[in-house]
This record gives structure tokens, C-alpha cells and sequence, in this order.
């Protein structure tokens, strides 16, 4: 039986990605932001997934306003990196894993979610800067990776509650697969941000760690927040969040164990969250 031994969350800003291409990552304005990842590179290593199960958003490079699925899972055996408008990163190809893939996907629907299958999809900045934060400058991603992109663009977007009972479908799916591989379920995106409009740069640094304590020890209640309060306290592209109740749900009903947290701002015009727990 295949078991999810772990969940990670963390922001995806594009210029963390940016700073580790161009090898930044020890100028003083990056340094305080990656040395937060030390400790999670090292716990990757030494605890190593046999499959990531990459709950992120796609920023319309895969998707356009002609479509936008509100969940879609990558079932194909490959992903590459999108090009965003200055060419693709110069980071690995992600392999998927079509079998799990087809799945969780086959789990997840007959337990009335509505999915959408992709076969073919380029994965932008959601996807890449969480793997790039993990897993450092690499030749190639340390196991499989299935991509599983939210709506939080366009709306109207899921609701965190729809989220966290997704997850849980997620983690019954994962627990019927006749294999015993060791999942990690991560969760990406936010923290509090705002990227225009008259509230551009919007950081609420009291909402985000109140956040971060729920999904820790209240992820039930948290998840009972209307998507409002998302924007209005953590800024429009704050609902990013939201997709972090998704790996939340796929954790076991029990606390789970705080291997590291990390919080900072700013990088970029955004807020940068970042736990790690692990199943008891
Ligand atoms: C930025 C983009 C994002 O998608 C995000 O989640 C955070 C920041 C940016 O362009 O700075
Ligand atoms: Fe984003």
C-alpha cells in the first residue's frame, strides 16, 4: 500500500527561482530567505519520497482564460518547464508517474470530485521554484512528481473547505495503490500577497503565522474561512493558500510532527511561508 509519510508548504515566488538560476542565492537580500530552506534540503535528502504529489497553480502558461479546469491532475509521463515570456527555466524535465497518476485520479473521481485529466501540460513557477526551494540546483528531480493545478486565478475558485475534503479523497486514493511507495503531499503558493492594484504589496504578517498555527493544530476549523477573507487579509493573490488545505487534508487525523516552519518578508513583493510536517 503506498502511504503519505509527509506534507510540505511553501510560496512559489517566481524570483526565488530567478535568484537560484542566476546563482544570487548568497546576496544579502536572498541569503536570509534560502538559509529557511536549509534545514528542509537536508530533511529531503534524508528522508527521500518515492513520489511528490504537487498540489500547485497554474499562472496561465498551461491554461488560458479558453479553459480553466478548477482541479486538474497531470497524468502524463512527463512535464516541462513552461516559458513564462523569458524562456523556459533552466531546470529538469519533471517526470510523472502516469500509473499513480491514473490512480488517484480514478479514486478521487468515483469519490465525487470532478477532476480533469491532462496529458500534456507545460508546469510554470508553481510547480519548478517549490522543487528548485527543496531540492536545490539539480540534473534531475530526485523521483516522480504528480502536478495537480488549482484554480485560484480566475474566478470563481474553490472553497478552502472543498479543498481540505479533496485532500482527504486524495489521501484515500493514495492509500488504496497496491504499491508501497512513500508519498509526500505538498501544498504551495502564497503567503499574503498582492501583485496589483491599488493594494499592490499587500503583507499581512498576523494573518500569515495565525495562518501557519491552524493548518498546524486546527486545519478543520481553518478550512471553514471563507475564500473572502483570504483576499481581503492576505491580498487577491493570497487565496493561493487555500490550496495548502488541500495537503493538509491528505494528512492523517492525528497532530502531525513540526519538522521545520519558516516565515519571511519580503521576497519579491511577497510574503514567504514554508512548513514541513510529517505524520506521527
Ligand atoms: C509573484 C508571482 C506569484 O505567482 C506568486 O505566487 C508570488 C509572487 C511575483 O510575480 O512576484
Ligand atoms: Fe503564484
Amino acid at each position: 500500500m503506498a502511504r503519505i509519510s509527509a506534507s510540505v508548504y511553501t510560496s512559489h515566488v517566481p524570483a526565488m527561482g530567478v535568484a537560484m538560476d542566476l546563482g544570487k542565492t548568497s546576496e544579502p537580500y536572498w541569503q536570509p530567505v534560502f538559509r529557511g530552506y536549509e534545514a528542509s534540503r537536508a530533511w529531503m535528502k534524508a528522508n527521500p519520497p518515492d513520489v511528490i504529489f504537487l498540489v500547485y497553480n497554474d499562472h496561465a502558461n498551461a491554461f488560458s482564460l479558453e479553459l480553466i479546469p478548477t482541479f486538474a491532475i497531470g497524468c502524463a509521463a512527463e512535464f516541462k518547464p513552461a516559458d513564462e515570456g523569458w524562456g523556459a527555466r533552466p531546470v529538469p524535465v519533471v517526470k510523472g508517474h502516469p500509473e499513480f497518476a491514473a490512480h488517484i485520479a480514478q479514486s478521487v473521481i468515483q469519490d465525487d470530485f470532478d477532476l480533469t485529466i491532462v496529458n500534456r501540460m507545460d508546469v510554470d513557477h508553481g510547480l519548478t521554484v517549490p522543487l528548485s526551494m527543496l531540492c536545490g540546483k539539480v540534473d534531475a528531480w530526485p523521483c516522480p512528481v504528480i502536478p495537480f493545478a488549482v484554480n485560484v486565478v480566475q474566478y470563481p475558485v474553490p472553497s478552502g473547505r472543498r479543498c481540505y475534503a479533496l485532500g482527504r479523497a486524495i489521501r484515500r486514493a493514495v492509500a488504496s495503490f497496491d504499491e508501497p511507495l512513500n508519498v509526500h503531499v505538498w501544498g504551495t503558493g502564497g503567503m499574503s500577497h498582492q501583485l496589483q492594484g491599488p493594494r499592490a504589496g499587500l503583507i499581512n504578517r498576523e494573518f500569515d503565522n495565525a495562518f501557519l498555527d491552524r493548518l498546524i493544530a486546527d486545519p478543520a476549523g481553518l478550512a471553514q474561512m471563507p475564500h473572502v477573507d483570504y483576499v481581503r487579509e492576505a491580498g487577491s493573490e493570497g487565496i493561493e493558500l487555500v490550496m495548502w488545505l488541500i495537503a493538509r487534508g491528505a494528512m492523517d487525523e492525528a497532530p502531525p510532527r513540526v519538522v521545520h516552519r519558516f516565515y519571511h518578508v519580503p521576497a519579491s513583493n511577497t510574503a514567504v511561508g514554508h512548513l514541513v510536517l510529517e505524520n506521527a
